[in-house]
Parts: C-alpha cells; sequence; structure tokens
C-alpha cells in the first residue's frame, strides 16, 4: 500500500497545539484512509476523515488487543509493550465489556457532579498556593498537573502522598526514554497497586479501589492481576490526560487573547469553550487498533492483519464536519469531536475531564487575570509525536 509520497508516523508537531502539517492529505488529494509508515519500517492505515473513523471506531473488526503481535507501536521503546495485558483500552469485547461494566457507576454525569465541589476545592487550594508563593510558576507544576492527580487519588482512594512515585512511573510508562524505562515504570506500578490492594483488604478506606474489591474482588468477578491492570489504567489515564489540556488549553487561550476574553466574560460559555479546545488541541493523536478481518472504507480495503491509526488532531478538522476547522471558536457546537475517542472505548472519564477543565480553566484566569506567558511562546518545551500531546512546562508569571 506504500509509495514514495507514504507519510512517516508519528511527527513532532510543529506548534503545541496545530497537527504536524505532514499528517494532513490536502498535499496527498482527499483521501480519508491512506498509507503510512511506522519508524520500523512497516505500513499501517492512517485514517484522516471523520466519518470514516467513527465507522471505524464503531467496528468490532478492529480490535486493540496490544498483545496481537500485529498491533501498532508507534517508537522502539513500546516494543515489548506487546507483551502485556492491559485493561479495558487493550481488551476487546466481552472480556473489555465486562471490565466497563464495574466502573461505569462511577463515570456517570451525576456521580461526576458530584464531585464538582471537591474539585473545586482542590483548585482553589493550589490557586491560594501559587498566590502564595508569588509568581514566576511552572503552571504545569504547580496546577495543571495536581488538579487531575489530586482529583483522582480521592475518587480512587490512592493516597496523594505517594503522587511524586506515581507521576514519575507515568511520565516513564508513556515517554521512556528508553524501553527498560516502560517496563520498569510497568513493574513498578504493578508492585504498588499489588500492596496498596492488600493494604486496603486488611483495612478498607474509601474510594472506588476499595469498592471494587469489595464488591468484585472478594466476590471472585476479578483477580487480583486484573484489577492491578485496571487501577494502573485508572490513574494514569485520569491525571496524564486532563494535566496536557489544562497546561495546553491555558497556553492556548493565552495565544488567541480574543477567545480568551469571551471566555471570561460568559460563564455560559464553558460547555462549549470547554468541547472546542479538547477538539482543537486532540492530545490523544495516535488511537490504534488493528485489523482481525478485512475492512472497505474511504475506497480502500483494510486487510486482516494490518494496523491503523486515528490520528484525532485531522479528523477533529474534517473540514466537512467543521467550518474554518483550523480556527478556535469557543462558541462553536465541537460536541461531536472524536478527542475522546468513539465506540465501546470512548473515554470512560469524558464527564470527569470535562468538569475539571470547566472548573480549572475560568478558576485560573479569575484568580489570576495578568496570568501570562513567563517566557516567549516558541521556547514553551512540548511533548514529541508518539505520546499524549501536551507541554513539558509553561512558565508563567502574572
Ligand atoms: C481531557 C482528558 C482526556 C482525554 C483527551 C482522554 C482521551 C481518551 C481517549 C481518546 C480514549 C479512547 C482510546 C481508544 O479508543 O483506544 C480514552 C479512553 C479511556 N479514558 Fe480517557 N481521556 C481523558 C481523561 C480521562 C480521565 C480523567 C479518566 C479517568 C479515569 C480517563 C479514563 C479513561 C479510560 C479508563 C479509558 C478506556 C476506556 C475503555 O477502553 O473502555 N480518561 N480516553
Amino acid at each position: 500500500m506504500a509509495d514514495a509520497e507514504t507519510v512517516t508516523f508519528p511527527q513532532n508537531r510543529t506548534c503545541p497545539y496545530n497537527p504536524p502539517t505532514a499528517y494532513r492529505s490536502e498535499h496527498r488529494g482527499p483521501q480519508p484512509v491512506s498509507p503510512a509508515r511506522l519508524f520500523d519500517g512497516r505500513t499501517v492505515w492512517l485514517v484522516t476523515g471523520h466519518a470514516e473513523a467513527r465507522s471505524l471506531l464503531a467496528d468490532q473488526r478492529l480490535s486493540s488487543d496490544r498483545e496481537n503481535p500485529a498491533f501498532p507501536i508507534l517508537a522502539e521503546r513500546l516494543a515489548a509493550s506487546t507483551l502485556r495485558r492491559v485493561a479495558l483500552l487493550g481488551a476487546d469485547d466481552p472480556e473489555h465489556n465486562v471490565q466497563r461494566r464495574m466502573l461505569i457507576p462511577s463515570f456517570t454525569v451525576r456521580r461526576t457532579a458530584s464531585l464538582r465541589p471537591q474539585i473545586r476545592a482542590t483548585v482553589d487550594r493550589l490557586l491560594d498556593a501559587m498566590v502564595k508563593q508569588g509568581p514566576p510558576a511552572d503552571l504545569v507544576d504547580s496546577f495543571a498537573l495536581p488538579v487531575p492527580s489530586m482529583v483522582i487519588c480521592a475518587l480512587l482512594g490512592v493516597p496523594y502522598d505517594d503522587h511524586e512515585f506515581f507521576e514519575a512511573q507515568s511520565r516513564k510508562l508513556l515517554r521512556g526514554p528508553a524501553a527498560a524505562d516502560v517496563e520498569s515504570a510497568r513493574d513498578a506500578l504493578d508492585e504498588y497497586f499489588r500492596v496498596l490492594i492488600e493494604q486496603k483488604q486488611a483495612a478498607p478506606g474509601e474510594g472506588l479501589l476499595d469498592e471494587l474489591i469489595a464488591k468484585h474482588l472478594e466476590t471472585g468477578d476479578v483477580d487480583q492481576q486484573e484489577l492491578v491492570r485496571m487501577a494502573q489504567i485508572l490513574l494514569i489515564a485520569g491525571h496524564e490526560t486532563t494535566a496536557n489540556m489544562i497546561s495546553l488549553g491555558t497556553f492556548t487561550l493565552l495565544q488567541h487573547p480574543d477567545q480568551l476574553a469571551r471566555m471570561r466574560e460568559s460563564d455560559g460559555l464553558m460547555p462549549s469553550a470547554v468541547e472546542e479546545l479538547l477538539r482543537f488541541l486532540s492530545i490523544a493523536d495516535a488511537i490504534s487498533r488493528v485489523a482481525v478481518d478485512d475492512i472497505e472504507v474511504g475506497g480502500v480495503t483494510i486487510r486482516a492483519g494490518d494496523g491503523v491509526l486515528l490520528t484525532t488532531s485531522v479528523i477533529n478538522r474534517d473540514e466537512a464536519v467543521y467550518a474554518s476547522p483550523d480556527e478556535l471558536d469557543l462558541g462553536r457546537n465541537a460536541r461531536n469531536h472524536v478527542a475522546f475517542g468513539f465506540g465501546i472505548h470512548q473515554c470512560l472519564g469524558q464527564n470527569l475531564a470535562r468538569a475539571e477543565l470547566e472548573i480549572a480553566l475560568p478558576a485560573l484566569f479569575d484568580r489570576l487575570p495578568e496570568l501570562r506567558l513567563a517566557v516567549p511562546a516558541e521556547e514553551v518545551p512540548f511533548k514529541p509525536g508518539d505520546t499524549l500531546q501536551g507541554l513539558l512546562e509553561m512558565p508563567v508569571t502574572w
């Protein structure tokens, strides 16, 4: 399927909130599904069309099983990952459905709404600390990362005192740099949750993990290893993603002062502003799958065993769905974006993420109305293309 025009994937963004230009099909003709070449020379399918993406993400002929040797990986350091099982994200139905159903009650709109006062209190506490400390600050360390970390710890019943440990392990797991870092981080997190679950069995506390132990571990619905894997996914997905959205969202608003002013003028704009930021930033830029049967889509045939990468940053800028897609417009209806995925794996924590963003972003600018970058925008370091997109640090002053 590859030819000289084949794009290599992944590529680094040149601007932290825009997709790499090479991902876009304009220069290759309007192809919603086209070949791409991975770091190891393997050719996979790159999906950039919105309609094709939604149809594929709803198609059970695409598998999320990372243990399948044909599953596409984005970097050398992740090669050994195919030897390990991943809960939820890496499971197909019916196994996936069994795990997901245990968690759904804790992530409903209603349950998440009940967490809002606690999220608000966490945000206020962190802003108090920033004000007390005075400028300058690294917004990632002092706000964007601790907000979701504290919230997911409270939800799961994981002690926040351990945050330096698990944040460091999550960083290694997602970004290495070496394969050995990824593997040691997984081992360390496995061991951490094994011990925590045993402690909780001896002395139950409050939180989702305690509930899962009582309702599903002790009744034999899951074994300890599966619960460890579920806890790992919840903890990592619960903090790394939203942290990237808060830092990159703040950066993007500072770069679009007209939109920032709009947001500050109207609280009522927040729900649509958050959807638009999710669409515009598309921080989970490569949703990966492997085909287990042949699929005709977008004028091509995906064969069983082919890898498929759905690149959300381009899908979410499909002109057939969004007018002027490269413009940030906080008032537009962006609700059908695929920043949270689509189909059976659509983000379990999306209501929680929305609540955190709707509270954290306006509170930050209300409390620090003079907030601005402390360095030129071009000097703010951001993450490479083979992982979740976001800022490595964000020096700010006010
Ligand atoms: C703005 C922040 C977030 C973004 C952009 C995001 C994005 C995504 C995406 C794209 C997927 C689908 C992956 C796939 O189909 O392979 C996903 C799944 C998932 N997310 Fe999120 N996520 C965010 C926040 C959260 C939070 C706060 C949690 C809290 C626990 C969470 C938990 C999960 C879980 C457990 C899954 C797997 C669901 C399944 O396989 O059934 N996410 N997320």
